[in-house]
């Protein structure tokens, strides 16, 4: 088999959006220092800038979110070209075209609303652009299960299977990559990970700031369409699949982890729990009665015999206490309690999975010094830095240009992802507000209300 060949140009729609500006800029800059782009990157957007003004942009994104490399941020500026586009007039897609002058292998990065894809596909094929080229899409993928469906085939008319790549940057996020990792290869936390040892599982997703100017494209979204149909499912899929069969073999990831996914059944709306921030409303963009969540939680089940009566608790939000994510493994107590420490918490294994740092922790109880045989608990902590990691769209844009389709979402678990939340997708109920700096609506309590413990808080392995 030969291997596939490398794209020799790159063009990213939504090129003065929020997205090119927190991640990809930075992304691009790191790309261009290992010698991976070399051929012409055109950002598109469809307001009026020049290349000065995208080259500018790129600085500043980078200074912000990145570190500034004079010499690769040079090549990356001289590489840049900005062309203006109305995605839904096909005769621009030519001046693209003639911007890409030599190239004829581009990668198309679609970092733009999924409103805009179907104009954007056409015009690419109408000018002869999607001609030998790759498409990478930033999700959502749809707005529910038949949505995603019809974008599916939309993309197929447009370019086959090993062209298409669907972003979820989760997914190219290093501590992500690490519990995979971690998972298959100690045998540790493996033997203790299914039904006879594990209580529950709750995997947190907090951020402590609200929309960020964002509101437009969040009442459109809301946090299980943003975050909890992908990032959080793809985190309970990688916790939570069975060994893949074959070495190395990514599609075998693939496939188990869609094999998790179809395990999962939908989510009943008696089990999951929206929220509102108060102060939601009045964001620019935002509906002054909205109903949209910005805060979730859930819980939910995978009937297979590894996990058979597990709860595994999501949740969610915006605007909470703390920026941290985590996944958190809690165990049964030992079938006796013989030395009465029944009423501490028990054993648990968490992986904190950003942001800035990550760790590793196993959390149990060792005797106290002295007479009585009593307790306390103690955490074994691995932690480090994020700082030198690859950036994750550093590594999937990288992915992409190569033709390595291994940690990008496959439809057939996009589509069981859907599948779960669809139920749960715009809830005729209000959400319940909840203060800004808190853990969310009270009501979310009732979801753990057997759970040791209840709720946890990501721990921050700085502190
Ligand atoms: C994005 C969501 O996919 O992920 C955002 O649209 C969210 O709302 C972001 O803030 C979180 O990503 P990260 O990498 O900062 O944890």
């Amino acid at each position: 088999m030969t291997a596939p060949l490398h794209s020799d140009s790159l063009v990213f729609f939504g090129a003065t959006g929020d997205l090119a500006y927190k991640q990809i800029f930075p992304a691009l800059q790191a790309l261009v220092r290992r010698g991976i782009l070399n051929g012409p990157i055109v950002g598109i957007a469809r307001s009026a800038w020049t290349d000065e003004q995208l080259r500018a942009r790129a600085r500043e994104s980078i200074e912000h979110h990145g570190t500034l490399d004079r010499a690769a941020f040079d090549r990356l500026s001289s590489m840049l070209k900005f062309v203006q586009l109305d995605y839904a007039k096909a005769d621009g897609f030519d001046v693209l075209r003639r911007a890409l002058g030599a190239a004829v292998q581009p990668l198309h990065y679609l970092a733009i609303p999924p409103s805009a894809f179907a104009a954007v596909l056409g015009g690419l094929r109408s000018s002869g652009c999607s001609e030998h080229a790759r498409v990478a899409l930033e999700k959502p993928f749809g707005r529910d299960l038949a949505s995603a469906r019809a974008l599916d085939r939309m993309l197929h008319e447009v370019l086959p299977e090993s062209a298409i790549f669907r972003i979820d940057h989760y997914l190219g996020k290093e501590p992500v990559l690490n519990l995979l990792y971690f998972r298959f290869t100690n045998r540790l936390l493996e033997e203790v990970l299914d039904r006879d040892s594990v209580n529950s599982v709750q995997i947190t997703m907090a951020e402590s700031f609200g929309v960020q100017g964002r509101g437009a494209f969040y009442e459109e979204t809301g946090a299980i369409r943003d975050v909890v149909q992908n990032h959080m499912l793809q985190m309970t899929a990688i916790l939570a699949m069975d060994p893949p069969v074959g070495d190395r073999d990514p599609e075998a990831i693939r496939d188990e982890k869609a094999r998790v996914l179809k395990a999962i059944a939908p989510l009943d709306p008696q089990h999951v729990v929206r929220g509102q921030f108060r102060g939601y409303r009045d964001e620019r963009g935002v509906a002054r009665d909205s109903t949209v969540e910005t805060f979730a939680a859930a819980r939910l089940h995978i009937d297979s015999w590894r996990w058979a009566g597990v709860p595994f608790l999501l949740r969610t939000g915006k605007c909470l206490p703390a920026h941290a994510i985590e996944v958190r493994v809690q165990f049964k107590r030992p079938p006796r309690d013989i030395f009465h420490e029944g009423a501490s918490p028990p054993e648990y294994f968490r992986f904190r999975v950003g942001p800035d740092v990550t760790a590793l922790a196993v959390g149990m109880h060792v005797k106290r010094p002295g007479e009585a045989m009593a307790g306390q608990e103690v955490e074994l902590l691995v932690s480090e830095d994020e700082a030198g990691e690859m950036l994750p769209y550093e590594r999937l844009l990288g992915d992409a240009m190569r033709g390595d389709a291994g940690l990008f979402g496959r439809e057939d678990a996009i589509e069981e992802q859907w599948r779960i939340v669809d139920p749960v997708l715009d809830m005729p109920t209000p959400p319940y507000p909840y203060e800004p700096g808190t853990w969310g609506p009270v009501e979310a309590d009732r979801l753990v209300a057997e759970v040791p413990g209840g709720w946890q808080r990501p721990i921050d392995p700085r502190k």
